[in-house]
């Protein structure tokens, strides 16, 4: 099967310091990818480099078999909305009712009238269980119903590709695993293709159909989980090894 994007041989400088050194990477419709590695190494650029944001010094990125960076801005827009994007800090806007932030691309990027806006949003807030928050702003939110209100928004217009940068970050166990279940019942009833960047390494192998490692500047490899805990590669075996300990104790957390 033909990857839904493609890197090839990606690389990345800023001043002097080479950050991608030549990254391939394949993500699979209606998988769901997860990019692991340590702080720094170029998880959130790989996400930014998919989304056109930024430019690779060399190389190529391919989205549904286009070169992000030779096609125009009307084949861009065309492209990105297919994408649907969770930000680390959810990214609300706190002028805004949780209802105006999830109906935001709707009235932004279709002609949805407000009574079909009301269905859609209301549809996407329910699969969220935050239905009765629709007249809060963000700052009457835990952390975790913002992190929802922010995956509703992301899946407002049923998007075909989500990108999730860390979509659990400063949120305890609980509320964690809460945005895990929430994800793998959007997925499941969606359909959606997944990448996702995420330091909680031993839950996020319950919700992987493929993990890739980045370190020194390129992506070491893209398997399985089962795979991956068993690789050979010297940088993935240091880094289950430092997380093993973790993946057994975590054995127990739904996913
Ligand atoms: N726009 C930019 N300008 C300059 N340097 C950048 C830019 N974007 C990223 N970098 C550098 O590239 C490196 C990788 O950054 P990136 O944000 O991708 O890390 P990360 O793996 O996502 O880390 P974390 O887990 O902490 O989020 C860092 O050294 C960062 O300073
Ligand atoms: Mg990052």
């Amino acid at each position: 099967m033909e990857p839904l994007i493609q890197l090839i041989d990606v690389r990345k400088k800023f001043g002097g310091q080479e950050v991608l050194k030549g990254v391939n990477l394949a993500i699979y419709e209606g998988k769901t990818t997860v990019i692991v590695g340590e702080s720094g190494k170029g998880k959130s650029l790989v996400l930014k480099h998919i989304l056109g944001l930024i430019k690779p010094d060399s190389g190529k990125v391919l989205v549904f078999g286009k070169d992000m960076n030779k096609i125009g801005s009307k084949e861009l827009k065309d492209i990105r909305s297919h994408f649907g994007v969770l930000f680390q800090n959810a990214a609300l806007f706190d002028s805004m009712t949780v209802f105006d932030n999830v109906a935001l691309p709707l009235r932004e990027r279709t002609n949805a009238s407000e009574e079909e806006i009301k269905i859609i949003v209301n549809e996407k807030l329910n699969l969220m269980d935050i239905e009765y928050s629709n007249e809060k702003y963000p700052a009457q939110l835990s952390g975790g119903m913002r992190k929802r209100v922010g995956l509703a928004r992301a899946l407002v217009l049923n998007p075909k590709i989500v990108f999730f940068d860390e979509p659990t970050t400063g949120l305890d166990v609980a509320k964690s695993n809460e945005i895990y279940r929430v994800f793998h019942r959007t997925q499941t009833k969606l359909a959606y293709t997944a990448v996702i960047v995420s330091h909680d390494v031993p839950k996020i192998f319950k919700l992987a159909d493929y993990v890739a490692l980045i370190h020194e500047g390129i992506i070491q490899d893209c398997l399985t989980p089962e795979d991956f805990q068993t690789s050979e590669n010297p940088a993935i075996r240091d880094f289950v090894e430092e997380t093993m300990g973790l993946i057994y104790e975590s054995e127990h957390v739904e996913g």
